[in-house]
């Protein structure tokens, strides 16, 4: 039997993933709009066999704000991630192009089309990270008065991906017969309109562009609310996901992998990836330091910014960076546990200001595994081998460093014990994850009627 491989995905941050990453001599500065930075990351990705690169996006500037930390955000500027990706589509040749877009602000038919485009441009390497959104700021863009409560925008999801996935099948595989000497171009009879008309969405059709060489191009989504893992199990085939501990990976993963049955979906249509933000060093004392100097180029009023909402109505810029907090305030009633937890563990470690914003702001959440090769493979082993993962989402704190150190030094570990390919397996991205190429609705009513 052939051992179950790790499934690898690339997660482009421009500069990188720490909050202080464009200020570390390892980035390329101006990355978010430089495309050579770009095509650079890709072929690295390329060359350690990953399976996909992603990038992230909203519609709108991210991190708004007014405060003097605004001015210190490196993420205000950035390409819109299918054009990004139909230019690096020629720049490589195996690796996959996970594109992120909104149900709530874009066009169903305009988005159908980009991505079928984008995935003959990229001869069948492309995916679409279905979001709904998460920035509260960007309504505004787009003739509304308020971002959409999330039931209703999990709802109108279900309805988009589905008049997305009927415009992708409007033509049949076999409709193009192109053929000089009868004249016939294409057969009308396998051209076949939407005519969708529901409660959030009007939709005629078809589309004008044949099938996309994987069918669709791969569905992966992102959120981990209750109406976010009913998506996934509904729709998805990668979810990415961000958890800090084994137990609350393996919970996770549980929790979806069993949402699949009632949609007559088997564990394996749906691939887990779990995030990991990798500090690599030969050595321990050599990776610590790397996060400790990462750490220090956090500026405190972006540090401090990350842990105001903890201290509603108080004046931060203040209080002196070395010491504990004046006083840990009681969390609100009715709030999430995540307050408790941040403010006992102040509590508990007796951390500075100054450490408690590092410990939040440096990792934004995320898992951050600051160690060796061999440790890091070992971390990425047990979540995989113990019903956490499929395979990961890495996220390089700064880039391009932490990708090529990545590849040079993780990659070949994860090699070494048989947990990653040695080379790519298939020609397109679905090939490589082992997804199922979707067959066209028409086909299998005209099957079925035949
Ligand atoms: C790894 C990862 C990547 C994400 N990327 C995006 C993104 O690019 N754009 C976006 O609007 N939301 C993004 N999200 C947020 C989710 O799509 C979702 O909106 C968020 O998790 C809140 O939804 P939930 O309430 O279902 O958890 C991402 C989440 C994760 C874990």
């Amino acid at each position: 039997m052939t051992q179950r491989k790790m499934r690898l995905g690339a997660f482009i941050m421009a500069t990188g993933h720490h909050v202080a990453a464009w200020r570390h001599p390892g980035s390329q500065i101006d990355s978010g709009v430089n495309i050579d930075h770009y095509i650079e990351v890709a072929q690295t990705a390329e060359r350690g066999k990953f399976d996909q690169v992603f990038v992230a996006d909203s519609p709108g500037v991210w991190h708004q704000g007014d405060d003097e930390s605004f001015s210190r955000q490196g993420r205000v500027s950035y390409f819109e991630p299918v054009t990004l990706w139909a230019a690096l589509s020629v720049a490589t040749k195996h690796i996959g192009f996970v594109a992120t877009a909104s149900t709530t602000y874009e066009d169903p038919f305009l988005l159908a089309r980009k991505f079928a485009s984008l995935d003959h441009i990229s001869k069948g390497r492309a995916a679409w990270n279905v979001v709904t959104t998460s920035a509260e700021s960007v309504y505004g863009n787009f003739g509304l008065d308020r971002h959409p409560d999330p039931e209703l925008r999990y709802e109108k999801a279900h309805e988009f991906l589905d008049v997305v996935k009927g415009l992708w099948d409007s033509f049949e595989d076999d409709a193009f017969i192109r053929n000089p000497e009868s004249g016939v171009y294409f057969d009308p009879d396998k051209l076949h309109a939407l005519n969708h008309a529901g409660k959030h969405l009007k939709v005629s059709g078809p589309l004008n562009i044949e099938r996309p060489p994987q069918g669709h191009p791969v569905i992966v989504q992102a959120g981990s609310s209750e109406p976010g893992r009913e998506l996934a199990a509904a729709t998805a085939e990668a979810i990415f996901t961000a958890w800090t501990s084994l137990e609350e990976a393996q919970a996770f993963y549980r929790d979806v992998k069993g949402r699949l049955a009632k949609y007559g979906r088997r564990p394996e249509q749906l691939l887990i990836l779990p995030g990991i933000s990798p500090v690599i060093g030969r050595t321990q004392e050599e990776a610590e330091a790397k996060w400790a100097e990462l750490q220090s180029l956090i500026h405190p009023s972006v540090g401090l910014g990350t842990i105001a909402r903890y201290w509603p109505n108080e004046d931060l810029s203040s209080w002196d960076l070395d010491a504990p907090p004046p006083y840990y305030p009681e969390p609100p009633a009715g709030r999430n546990s995540r307050h408790h937890v941040v403010i006992e563990l102040a509590r508990r470690e007796k951390f500075t200001v100054r450490q408690l914003y590092e410990y939040l702001a440096g990792a934004r959440g995320h898992w951050v595994v600051v160690g060796t090769p061999e440790k890091i493979a070992d971390e990425m082993q047990a979540w995989f081998e113990n019903g956490a993962a499929d395979g990961f989402n890495v996220m390089p704190p700064v880039l391009p460093q932490s990708l090529n150190e990545f590849v040079d030094l993780v990659i070949p570990e994860l090699q070494k014990r048989g947990l990653f390919r040695t080379e790519y397996e298939g020609r397109t991205l679905r090939e490589n994850l082992g997804l199922d190429r979707p067959v066209n609705r028409h086909t299998v009513k005209a099957a079925k009627a035949a």
